[in-house]
């Protein structure tokens, strides 16, 4: 007889219950068939008495095999082991075969132009961001407060099962209510589509407007991330310049004139990354090209919220009676990147459409955070959640160029943004991003992704430096980092140029 007495060894103190330690225990033995099929089990009394446990824990036992398949109970008889049992071999994993598990065993389509870097996380790093917001003013104690209450309702339970791609129906009334009284537009919860965020929203729209050799206008330079969704699509995107005031509507009127232009992307509030706003002249110039023309505008509305020197411009989104625009948000600037609670906004047919394709990447969101979210603004604290960063981050803005002016005004230069998250630096001549960035990682300063508007590909010489993440020590701090970097270089320039003396 088996010597079930020494074969198990059950803990008391473990968090997995007795029965289940010993269904496992008893599993193993049976795949390595020390207990061969078609065995008889003790009855539960006598292994109970065996092993010193209650009875019902071996009966809890038995019935836990019955149900995984690995013993069949066959009344006024008792347990046996099944007579066939499905056990998987598992391979042994030699140590030289790791590398193939790197490398698929099929073709797949690569796009090069996706991001690879991997993002620096370590903490003791002071890290440029390209402009967001300051995880650490989330109010992340009244966003669970509601959440908790929004479970307690007995009516939530219905939001735990499928529902609506579309998005959750109280969050679609309260945001058109919510934006037509701050934004001046004029949508019902029809024209609305609740996305995972705007990335979300950029692709749907680029899926829904772009066939292979359509033409996509967009700023030079552009924000990259868009530029990438739209060249999955196509490899027709074409670029018309950007001064201060935003993209330039006569050079698009030039193109529209000799080229079919299906749709054109712009960051009208801050057009990322150089941060100038659309002008007013401009804004109705584009719409009417749009209309004229009858092309798509793609209005990205990222960081709507932050306007420091103004009331926030209403978007085109607001003037558009053509139904020419396609109008993209989120709160993941505003509250908090991991929300990710985005919208998709225009004509009720291409809304639809959206949805019927956003269907077979993503079922739907995510019922609750949504419906959390329409209590949230509902209840008015995503209003006083922005009046309070707001302030903050204005002066975060001022103290950054005030800072970067004072100290580091021989390396840099720059317009002190009206809005957003970010500054455009442009490096004074004759240093590089480049070889900033390696000499900054000497004083553990990450510069992240330095190269995506860089000089050789789009001739500005600038990035993005995000200052609403930062608190003033950490200001400090970051220009510090900065002027040992210049110190470091101007020294090493200093040595070379004496040696070629
Ligand atoms: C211009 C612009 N559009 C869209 C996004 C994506 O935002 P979300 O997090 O809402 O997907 C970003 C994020 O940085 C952005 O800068």
């Amino acid at each position: 007889m088996f010597p079930y007495k020494t074969s198990f060894q059950l803990l008391r103190n473990l968090n997995t219950p007795l029965y289940l330690q010993l269904s496992n225990q008893f599993i193993e033995l049976i795949k390595s068939h020390k207990i061969p099929p078609e065995t008889k089990l003790p009855s539960s009394r006598s292994l109970s008495e065996l092993l010193g446990v209650h009875r019902k824990t071996v009966v809890a036992c038995y019935d836990e095999l019955m149900l995984q398949g690995w013993v069949d109970s066959i009344p006024k008889k008792g347990t046996y082991v099944k007579a066939s049992l499905p056990i998987l071999t598992q391979q042994e994993f030699l140590e030289e075969d790791s590398v193939l598990s790197n490398e698929a065993n099929f073709k797949f389509s690569k796009n090069e132009n996706f991001n690879k870097k991997r993002v620096n996380t370590d903490e003791s790093w002071v890290l440029v961001d390209d402009g967001i917001s300051d995880v650490r003013l989330t109010p992340l104690k009244d966003i669970a407060r509601t959440y908790r209450r929004l479970c307690d309702r007995k009516r939530t339970i219905k939001s735990l099962s499928y529902g609506e791609t579309f998005g959750s129906g109280k969050l679609r009334k309260v945001l058109a209510s919510y934006l037509n009284k701050t934004r001046g537009l004029q949508y019902t919860e029809e024209n609305i589509l609740i996305t995972r965020g705007s990335q979300m929203g950029i692709f749907l729209a680029s899926k829904l407007l772009l066939e292979k050799d359509d033409i996509i206008v967009v700023g030079e330079t552009n924000y990259i991330a868009a530029d990438v969704t739209f060249s999955e699509r196509t490899d027709r995107i074409l670029r018309v310049p950007v001064d201060e005031d935003g993209i330039k509507t006569d050079d698009l009127e030039q193109l529209c004139k000799r080229k079919q232009i299906k749709a054109v992307y712009v960051t009208s509030h801050h057009h990322h990354p150089t941060t100038v706003t659309l002008s007013a002249e401009r804004r109705i110039h584009l719409l009417n090209l749009a209309k004229e023309y009858r092309f798509a505008i793609v209005e990205d509305d990222y960081d709507y919220d932050f306007n420091y020197n103004h009331a926030p411009i209403l978007p085109l989104a607001s003037h558009d009676t053509q139904g020419n625009v396609v109008y993209i948000g989120s709160i993941c600037k505003t509250v908090a990147p991991v929300f990710r609670i985005g919208y998709l906004i225009g004509p009720k047919d291409f809304v639809e459409e959206a949805s019927r394709v956003r269907r077979y990447v993503d079922r739907q969101g995510d019922a609750l955070l949504e419906l959390t979210f329409a209590d949230f603004i509902e209840s008015g604290d995503l209003d006083r959640h922005i009046k309070k960063t707001l302030k903050t981050y204005q002066q975060r803005r001022d103290f950054f160029c005030e800072q970067f002016q004072q100290e580091l005004c021989d390396y840099f230069e720059f317009d002190i943004p009206k809005g957003g998250m970010a500054v455009w630096v442009k490096l004074k001549s004759p240093y590089t991003w480049k070889e900033v960035s390696e000499v900054a990682k000497k004083y553990k300063l990450e510069l992240g992704e330095w190269q995506r508007y860089d000089v050789s590909r789009t001739g500005h010489n600038a990035i993005r430096i995000g200052f609403a993440s930062k608190n003033e020590e950490e200001i400090e701090e970051l220009v510090m980092c900065f002027k040992k970097t210049f110190q470091e270089i101007s020294l090493k320039t200093s040595s070379v140029k004496s040696f070629v003396r």
